[in-house]
């Protein structure tokens, strides 16, 4: 058996602390490397740097990383899968321009319509004149989309016309990066998030999934980057997948192929569900935050097969494990969140987790990932961003699951905590 292989993580979120669990399993991955040590990844992962991406590259150059595992959308879209790739590294994660089916909200509709996947109706808007002529012949609500990255908060459904026009003022401003918008028709239906392992033309489904995006219940609230996850999303059902994966992830794989833009990575597809029809309302160049954290822990086997093939242009060759259990993940956020969150908060934990906030081995099938965290220099876990930290449960039932996660989020506290008490409801 070969040497177990050195791996780095780029990120330190909860979704790359959901990844580096499934990666510590693996019997084929050596020592974990990751840019952002957060609170529990601090106790097992190796610190890597990433202030600038050539240095990451010598890096992994110096302690023989074997592949490299690009985690949030920021570094994609800045290119340092290229930059590690160019240095002969095996990186999971795509280009800067394969990442711009992400970066670019408009780039994405434009791949969307030359290719036929369906997707609600927009239009391209550089100024408020633009936006008056679309509000004038259309009818509200509207979806106002930030062109650029803007970590879930540059997305706006307005049911007035004013609200809309106030909506892409903002962003016009520069408030969230690209001073450019779309506005698009508003589509109903239920949400589902459909994420696929992908390399060049091949591509194999994770579990479907469903992520909350508001901060409040009843869909109450500013955008956040999710407050919980379920897995599998409701209504999700093989006949879905199948077809989410031939008119969906494949034209998408395909028409990035022919660009000259081949993807490797997690592609995500944000789909509205509308009498069985499938829209896409976004594409994603990563896994999702929290889905990833309700998703991983469901797979009943190893990763590190499937995106070490992937990262080498093989994925044909392995297969990603089969789901096993529902599973709900709630997501605890600091005081704050998501304008301005407090850090520098305490956690403590109570039953079912140790003081170290680790399960305490009654149950396995339950999972605190960190985000915002880090360790004090007194050995305390304080709160250090937003998403604070994700707990997961997987149950036989989905609705157990749910009950389980909330039970456990009960054992972990600190000043001003926020959740939504609604997941999976
Ligand atoms: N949870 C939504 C996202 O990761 O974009």
């Amino acid at each position: 058996m070969p040497e177990p292989a050195p791996v780095l993580i780029v990120g330190g979120g909860g979704r790359e602390h959901a990844i580096a669990e499934s990666l510590r399993r693996s019997p084929e991955a050596g020592a974990i490397y990751i840019t952002r040590r957060n609170a529990a990844c601090a106790r097992f992962a190796l610190p890597a740097p990433a202030a600038n991406y050539s240095e990451t590259a010598a890096f992994c150059r110096e302690k023989k990383i074997q592949l490299a595992v690009v985690g949030p959308e920021a570094p994609l879209a800045e290119g340092a899968a290229d930059i590690l790739r160019a240095e002969g590294i095996a990186v999971f994660g795509p280009s800067q321009k394969a990442a711009k089916i992400e970066s670019s909200k408009i780039h994405a509709k434009q791949l969307m319509e030359e290719t036929g996947i369906k997707t609600p109706r927009y239009s391209r808007c550089e100024n408020a004149e633009d936006v008056a002529r679309w509000c004038a012949k259309n009818n509200p609500p509207f979806v106002v989309k930030a062109d650029g990255l803007a970590a879930g908060k540059g997305v706006f459904v307005c049911e007035k016309k004013e609200g809309a026009q106030k909506a892409a003022a903002k962003i016009f401003s520069g408030e969230f990066g690209a001073r450019l918008l779309l506005m698009e028709e508003y589509c109903g239906g239920e949400e589902a998030s459909f994420i696929a392992i992908a390399e060049g033309e091949s591509a194999q489904p994770l579990p479907s999934s469903r992520d909350y995006k508001r901060l409040r219940e009843g869909g109450e609230g500013p955008n956040t980057g999710g407050m919980g996850a379920i897995s599998p999303s409701p209504s999700w059902n093989d006949a879905l997948s199948e077809t989410a994966m031939n008119k969906i992830i494949r034209p998408a794989l395909s028409a990035l192929a022919k660009a000259g833009s081949p993807f490797c990575g997690f592609l995500y597809a944000g789909i509205v569900i509308n009498n069985g029809e499938l829209s896409v309302l976004e594409f994603n160049c990563r896994l999702g935050d929290p889905e990833a954290q309700a998703i991983l822990p469901r797979l009943n086997g190893d990763i590190f097969p499937a995106l070490f093939c992937a990262a080498r242009g093989e994925l044909n060759k392995c297969e990603l494990p089969k789901a096993q259990k529902p599973s709900a993940c709630v997501v605890l956020a600091s005081e704050g969140y998501p304008e301005s969150p407090v850090a520098g908060d305490e956690i403590t934990f109570s039953k079912p987790w140790t003081e170290k906030g680790e399960p305490s081995g009654d149950d396995n099938d339950i999972f605190c990932f960190h985000a915002g965290t880090k360790l004090r220099d007194d050995g305390k876990t304080v709160t250090d961003g937003g998403r604070v930290m994700s707990v997961v449960a997987l149950a036989e039932k989905a609705e157990a699951a749910r009950e389980k996660a909330y039970r456990a989020a009960e054992g972990v506290s600190f000043r001003g905590m926020q959740f939504r008490r609604d997941i999976g409801e």
